[in-house]
C-alpha cells in the first residue's frame, strides 16, 4: 500500500480515516461519484466524472447531492482529528475545478454535535424494508428541521392531503423510468454485484421487490433476483419529507447534499432509520409537478422516508486510496 498523502499536520493514517468517512455518505446506487485531491494545507472535493449516471442523473444533480453529502462527512471527520474545516463551495479562483476545498481554521476540540454525528456516520444505512408502526415523535421531528436549517435548506413535510397526488406522481415517475431501457440498463450495471464487489446496491440491502400495490413505489434494486414475501406490508404512515433549496443550481445541490446527511446521520443519532424516495424527483415533468404541489418557490432536492425499523445490510466502499487521485482534472462535470 503506498503512503497516504497528509494534510494539516494529521498523519497519513489520520488523513486515510477521514476520507473512508468521507466516502461513506450516500450516492445514487452506491456510485461514489467523488474523489478527494490533498495537500499539505488543502482538501480538495471533485466529482469523478467516470461515475456520472447519464440515465437517472443526466444533469448531474445527485452526483452533487452526494459529493455534498461526502463533504459533510469530511467536515465532520476533521473536526475529529482536532482540525476546524473552512469550506468554500466552487472556489473562484485560479484554474481550480474542485466542488469545494477545505482548509483548516485551526485546531480545537469537536463540538458535542459533532462527535454524536461523527459517530452516526458508520451506523447510517437506507433501509428499505418496511418500518414499525410507530410515529417520529414530535422532538424528534424538530431535531430533524434543525439539521435541515443549519445547513442553510428546510424541509417540507408531505401533509395527508397531498399524500394521493404525491404517490401517484411517484407511480407515474417509476414507471417511465422502468420503461427505458437505457435507464434499465444502467440499474442493472449497479445492482447485485458479487461479495467482492465495492460499490452498487447489494441484493441483501436492496429490500423487497416492489408491488404495483405498494403505496410508495421503491426502487427495484432486486435484479430480478429475489421474490417478495407474500406478508410484506409496508408502514401505512412513514414520515416523508421534501428537502428543499430556494434555487436550483451545482451550490444550492451541494448545500442540499450537506443538509441530506446532517439530516440523516441526526435521524440516525436518535434511533431513526430511512432510505430515499427519489424517482419522483429525476423524471422532468413529475419534479416539476412536485414543485407546482409546494407552491412553486422551493426546489425540492431529495425525498426522504424516515422511522422505526429493524436492521438493514450494508452497501459495500471503496477503499480510500482508490478515492484520492493528484493528477490534472478534468473540468466541472456537465454544468
Ligand atoms: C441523491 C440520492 C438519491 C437516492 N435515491 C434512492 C432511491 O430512489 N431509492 C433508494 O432505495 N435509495 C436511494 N438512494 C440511496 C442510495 O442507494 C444509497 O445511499 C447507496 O446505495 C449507499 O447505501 P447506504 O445509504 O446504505 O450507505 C439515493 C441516494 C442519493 C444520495
Amino acid at each position: 500500500m503506498r503512503t497516504f498523502p497528509t494534510a494539516f499536520g494529521l498523519t497519513p493514517s489520520q488523513v486515510r480515516q477521514v476520507i473512508r468517512l468521507a466516502g461513506m455518505a450516500p450516492s445514487l446506487h452506491n456510485s461514489q461519484p467523488w474523489r478527494f485531491r490533498i495537500t499539505p494545507h488543502l482538501i480538495e472535493l471533485h466529482a469523478d466524472p467516470g461515475r456520472r449516471l447519464r440515465a437517472a442523473d443526466p444533469e448531474d444533480r445527485e452526483l452533487w447531492l452526494a459529493c455534498g453529502a461526502a463533504l459533510l462527512n469530511l467536515r465532520l471527520a476533521l473536526a475529529h482529528e482536532g482540525i476546524r474545516p473552512v469550506v468554500s463551495l466552487l472556489p473562484p479562483l485560479g484554474a481550480s475545478t474542485a466542488l469545494a476545498e477545505v482548509r483548516s481554521g485551526g485546531q480545537g476540540q469537536p463540538r458535542p454535535e459533532e462527535v454524536r454525528l461523527h459517530a452516526a456516520i458508520p451506523e447510517r444505512h437506507s433501509h428499505r424494508q418496511p418500518f414499525r408502526d410507530v410515529p417520529v415523535a414530535t422532538a424528534d421531528r424538530h431535531l430533524l428541521a434543525r439539521a435541515a436549517q443549519e445547513e442553510g435548506t428546510w424541509f417540507h413535510v408531505v401533509q395527508p392531503g397531498q399524500q394521493g397526488a404525491l404517490e401517484g406522481l411517484v407511480h407515474r415517475a417509476n414507471r417511465v423510468q422502468m420503461a427505458d431501457n437505457r435507464f434499465r440498463a444502467e440499474l442493472a450495471a449497479w445492482v447485485g454485484r458479487g461479495a467482492g464487489s465495492t460499490e452498487g446496491v447489494p441484493l441483501a440491502a436492496a429490500g423487497p421487490k416492489p408491488d404495483p400495490a405498494d403505496q410508495w413505489v421503491h426502487r427495484d434494486f432486486t435484479a430480478g433476483q429475489t421474490e417478495r414475501d407474500p406478508g410484506t406490508k409496508f408502514e401505512s404512515h412513514p414520515l416523508l419529507v421534501l428537502l428543499c433549496t430556494r434555487t436550483s443550481d451545482p451550490a444550492a445541490e451541494l448545500q442540499a447534499g450537506q443538509a441530506l446527511q446532517r439530516l440523516w446521520l441526526t435521524a440516525t443519532a436518535q434511533g431513526l432509520v430511512a432510505s430515499m424516495i427519489s424517482q419522483v424527483l429525476e423524471v422532468r415533468e413529475t419534479r416539476e409537478e412536485v414543485m407546482d404541489l409546494l407552491g412553486g418557490h422551493a426546489t425540492p432536492q431529495a425525498m426522504l422516508r424516515i422511522g422505526h425499523g429493524t436492521t438493514t445490510a450494508v452497501a459495500p466502499r471503496r477503499e480510500p486510496d482508490d478515492m484520492v487521485f493528484d493528477g490534472v482534472v478534468e473540468p466541472h462535470t456537465g454544468r
